[in-house]
Order: C-alpha cells, then structure tokens, then sequence
C-alpha cells in the first residue's frame, strides 16, 4: 500500500481568450460573456503540503497578499469549509504569471489549490463538487479545472470543450500595467444582455478550425474600453501584425496582449522586437481535460 501524500507540486497554467464577446448586463450585476479559453504553455508552480488546521501561503511575488484577500487561499477555505476536515496545508506560490494582466493567474493558482488539495487531503471530491466551489471563487476558475481549449458563456463558467485549434505560435507581452477587470466591464457601459448576440457553440466550433478566419470573425469587446485608456496596447497589436502576426488581440480585460504565427521561427523574430516589454513565446496547450482526480 501506497504511503499517504504530504506534499504535491501542481502548475497552474496561464490562458488567454482567443476570442471575447460581451453579450451584455446582466441583472446579478455580472456581463454574458460568450468567449474562447485557451490554456498555454506559461505557468505558476505551486507546492501544496500538509499540515494541521491552519492555511499559510508564501509567494515570490512582492505585491500579491499572502492572507484570504489572495484566491489560492481562498480556494483552500472553501474545501475546508464544505468539507469539514480538520486539515490544513502550507501553500508556497512561484508566481510565474504576470499580475492583473488578463491571463487567469489568479484563478489558476485557486483550481490548482482545488485539485491538489483534492489529492492532497484524499477528499474524492467529484467534478461537479469542484466545479461548484470553483464557479463561487470566480468566473474564470473553473476553466482551469478543464484546461485545454473551452468555449464558455454565462460569466465564463458555462464550459464546453472544443476539439484542438491547428498549431500555432504565440508571443505574449506584457506592457506592465495591472488592469482591474471589475473597472473595465465597469466603464464600458454595456447595455442589458440580449440572447440573439450570441455567434452560437456552432459557429465558433467550426471557426476554430480555420484560423484564417479569425481576424474577420473573431475579436474582444473589451478593447475598445482598455485602449481608449491605454492607446499604447492597440500600438502594440498594430505592431504585432506588422511583425507578422496572424491574429493579434488582447487577452481577457487586459493588460496582456498576443500575437499568433505559423512557426516558432516567426514567433521568436517577432519578439525580438518588442525588447523594453516582459515577453514570452507560448505553445496552446491540448488536452482533453486536467485530472479531476
Ligand atoms: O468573477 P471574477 O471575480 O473574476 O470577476 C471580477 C469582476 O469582473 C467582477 O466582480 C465583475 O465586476 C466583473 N465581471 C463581470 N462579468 C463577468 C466576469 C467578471 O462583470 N462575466
């Protein structure tokens, strides 16, 4: 017989939205959103071991609370609430993720928290069970239960998985700037939710297959609120095309930006280009889903 686990290494992966549409407000105060989730190869690392009752973190990254204002904390205070038990566990984050950047950072580290404890604590909580406590965490939460490429809806928690994008390479920047997501749905005025606005799952299923489509179909709504705050991020996506992008856009409510090429050779020439900025050159990551295990 296997020894229990005292401590587990689990990733949290970035995402970006390779598309995102406002539907519009909803009554709850929320926005519809109809949106394609894609996880990539950048990840935090975070390492999970037990101890008795208490839930500590440490972090790497200077400005990010280590108490319960921080979502990986939370995520832990749910599963001991809803579960009852009496164990705890330390939490030491390697943030990886730049912060407030529209890449689900913080949403990530919180499903990572979920899953591992999971094992951690042998809990067998279901997928639905976590799903449940993810969606309470935030919107974009219980995608990364899933991973891999997901259409969403509802507030992003509506999840369906799509069949693998063609390959590409992407350059991620990151202008340095935190943008708060609750500012932007906040400022952009957007009117009460109308159900024909959808593209429909149909739509944007058959679309994905075709990424030459994407820059006529595809785009984020959200845009026109950042940049006319920020101008400098619609600069960097002109220049990002300029450089040979196939499709550009932002990710989520910003800050990040990204650029798609057909190879990595088209990819890393690019980066180069955009030297005073924290850039990466990322891979889509595939999967049917994360172990829910
Ligand atoms: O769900 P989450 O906590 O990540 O959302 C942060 C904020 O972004 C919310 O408080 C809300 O103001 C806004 N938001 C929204 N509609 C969504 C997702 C987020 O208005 N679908």
């Amino acid at each position: 017989m296997s020894s229990p686990l005292q401590s587990l290494a689990v990733s949290a992966p970035a995402k970006i939205n390779l598309l995102l549409r406002v539907i519009g407000k909803r009554p709850d105060g929320f926005h519809e959103l109809e949106t394609v989730f894609q996880e990539i190869d950048l990840a935090d690392c975070l390492t999970l071991t037990e101890q008795p009752e208490k839930i500590e973190l440490t972090c790497d990254s200077g400005p990010l609370p280590t108490d319960n204002r921080n979502l990986a904390v939370r995520a832990a205070l749910a599963l001991q609430q809803m579960t009852g038990t009496r164990k705890g566990c330390s939490i030491d984050l390697r943030k990886r993720i730049p912060l407030s950047a529209g890449l689900g950072g913080g949403s990530s580290d919180a499903a990572a928290v979920l899953l591992g404890l999971n094992r951690l604590w042998n809990l067998d909580l279901k997928p639905m069970a976590l799903l449940k406590v993810a969606s309470e965490l935030g919107s974009d939460v219980p995608f990364f239960l899933h991973g891999g490429t997901a259409y969403a809806t509802g507030r992003g928690e509506q999840l369906r998985r799509l069949t693998a994008t063609p390959p590409y390479f992407g350059v991620l920047i990151y202008p340095n700037l935190a943008i708060s997501t609750k500012e932007v749905f906040a400022a952009g005025k957007f009117s009460l939710t109308n159900s024909e606005n959808y593209f429909t799952f149909k739509f944007v299923s058959s679309s994905m297959k075709n990424p030459a489509q994407w820059t006529d179909r595809f785009g984020n709504d959200l845009e026109r609120v950042v940049f006319e705050r920020y101008p400098q991020l619609q600069e960097l996506i002109v220049e990002l095309r300029r450089a040979g992008a196939f499709y550009a856009h932002m990710s989520g409510s910003g800050s990040s930006v990204f650029g798609l090429f057909d190879s990595e050779l088209a990819a890393c020439s690019a980066k180069i280009c955009f030297d005073p900025y924290d850039r990466w050159v990322f891979r889509p990551v595939y999967r049917q889903h994360r172990s829910l295990s």
